[in-house]
């Protein structure tokens, strides 16, 4: 029991070190994460301090638990989805000293919940960080006893932070939760640079296409649908927009994008790409004309931005798993048409999701949000709260330097200049 929990809640403990070897890998990819861990070991901002951690079990997440260990919190881990759950990582990270680890693949329901259970310990944690809310949520209605300990938690994920506002809505939120899925930086990194790349890995590896000279139809020129125009004509693809936003429109017109609807872009287009977050996008009318060959994917969050079940009523025959996550549809008049990841997001089915330097930048705001919180938790109400802005820019600021790239600071002239309301003359 070296890590503080018996190996019992763990899958193979023999996998520890294949895992602590892809920790470090990943690492080389995290400069934020590492420049905190650098940080947090000379400032010790959780020093005493145990933190329940509610997150996937990935070599990502193993990183952020090194970086708070680094602060001096005692961390205990519990996966927040079974299925995700890298064995050999949680072995690497339950080998460490000082850290609990109840994460298994593949567990059910009920052993899913237990570990999140032992995760807040005998006396409860100082601080959490969730992701989904399962674990505030036991928190609040199984360990009561133990609320009174915790001084605050951060919360990753949108549906997180939707379940924290219901709850502090109900005056049922017993402590300030920061919500960290949605800051500037991290929309910019994680939906426009991770899911662009992300997307066109997930098209290319389940279609198998060259994507040079192909037209690609974006449907959503919003924070996700930029990175993705973008990659795709990194590649050579000659990219096509269409929008319901007359203000996106025009911004994807001045970035050099052709944009048209989506009824004159379906013949035209041999890729189609959905990213809107709305539904019944690309309909049986689009596929009707659509060329032979043509690919549908979705980035969306929801698998109802292509109209899958219009494209099986189209159907004449369907020729399942032609390459993985590719599903050929043949129509009446020979045509086919091929379906990526049933519909589903196709960077998380038939990729990867997000690269580590994406998770490096959303986890380091989450640390420097955890740090902020241990200090400053008396200050804030048992509320939902923002990420404060200075922790956004100074995540920004690190990664620059970690990358080597410097900027200029307002000199004291600029800065009077900015703050007075006179004119320059
Ligand atoms: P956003 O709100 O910034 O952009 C969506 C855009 O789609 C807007 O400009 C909107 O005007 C446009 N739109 C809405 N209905 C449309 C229609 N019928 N036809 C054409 N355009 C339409 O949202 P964001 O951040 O780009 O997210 C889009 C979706 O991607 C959401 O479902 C989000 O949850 C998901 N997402 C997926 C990720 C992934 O890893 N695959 C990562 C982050 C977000």
């Amino acid at each position: 029991m070296p890590g503080g929990a018996p190996d019992e809640y763990i899958a193979d403990p023999g996998l520890a070190e294949v895992g602590d070897r892809r920790i470090r890998y990943s690492e080389r990819s995290m400069p934020l994460l590492t420049a905190l861990a650098r940080r947090f070991t000379a400032e010790r901002p959780f020093a005493g301090m145990n933190v329940a951690a509610c997150l996937h079990v990935t070599r990502e997440t193993a990183v952020l638990v090194r970086v708070l260990r680094a602060g001096g919190a005692r961390v205990a881990l519990a996966a927040s989805n079974p299925l995700s759950t890298q064995d050999d990582i949680a072995a690497a990270l339950a080998a460490a000293d000082g850290v609990a680890v109840f994460a298994r693949a593949g567990v059910d329901r009920r052993a899913y919940y237990e570990h999140i259970a032992l995760a807040l310990g005998d006396g409860g944690p100082d601080l959490v960080i969730d992701d989904g809310g399962d674990l505030v949520n036991t928190l609040h209605t199984e360990r009561a006893d133990v609320l009174p300990r915790v001084r605050g938690g951060v919360e990753g994920t949108t549906t997180g932070v939707l379940r924290a506002r219901r709850m502090a809505a109900e005056g049922a939120l017993a402590f300030p939760v920061i919500a960290a899925s949605d800051t500037p930086v991290k929309r910019l990194v994680d939906n426009t640079h991770g899911t662009g790349q992300s997307v066109i890995d997930g098209l290319l590896r389940a279609s198998g296409i060259l994507l040079a000279g192909k037209t690609v139809v974006i449907s959503g020129f919003g924070t996700c649908g930029v990175g993705i125009a973008d990659c795709a004509r990194g590649l050579g693809a000659r990219v096509l927009i269409t929008e319901v936003d007359p203000v996106r429109a025009l911004d994807a017109v001045l970035r050099g994008f052709r944009v048209l609807t989506l009824a004159d872009a379906a013949p035209l287009g041999e890729v189609f790409i959905t990213a809107t977050g709305s539904a019944e996008v690309v309909t049986a009318e689009h596929m009707a004309v659509m060329r032979d060959g043509a690919v549908l994917a979705n980035a969306g969050h929801f698998d109802v931005e292509i109209d899958v079940r219009a494209l099986q009523t189209l159907a004449v025959a369907v020729y399942p798993d032609v390459r993985p996550h590719a599903d050929a549809f043949e129509l009446r008049d020979g045509r086919r048409l091929l379906l990526l990841a049933e519909g589903r997001v196709v960077n998380l089915v038939a990729a990867e999701g997000h690269p580590p330097e994406v998770m490096d930048l959303a986890f380091g705001i989450e640390a420097l949000a955890l740090a902020w919180l241990a200090g400053n938790s008396e200050k804030l109400s048992a509320d939902v709260h923002p990420v404060p802005q200075d922790i956004d820019a100074e995540a920004a600021r690190l990664v620059l330097a970690a990358l080597g790239a410097e900027i200029d600071s307002l000199t004291p002239a600029q800065r009077a200049y900015l703050a007075s309301w006179h004119s320059g003359s």
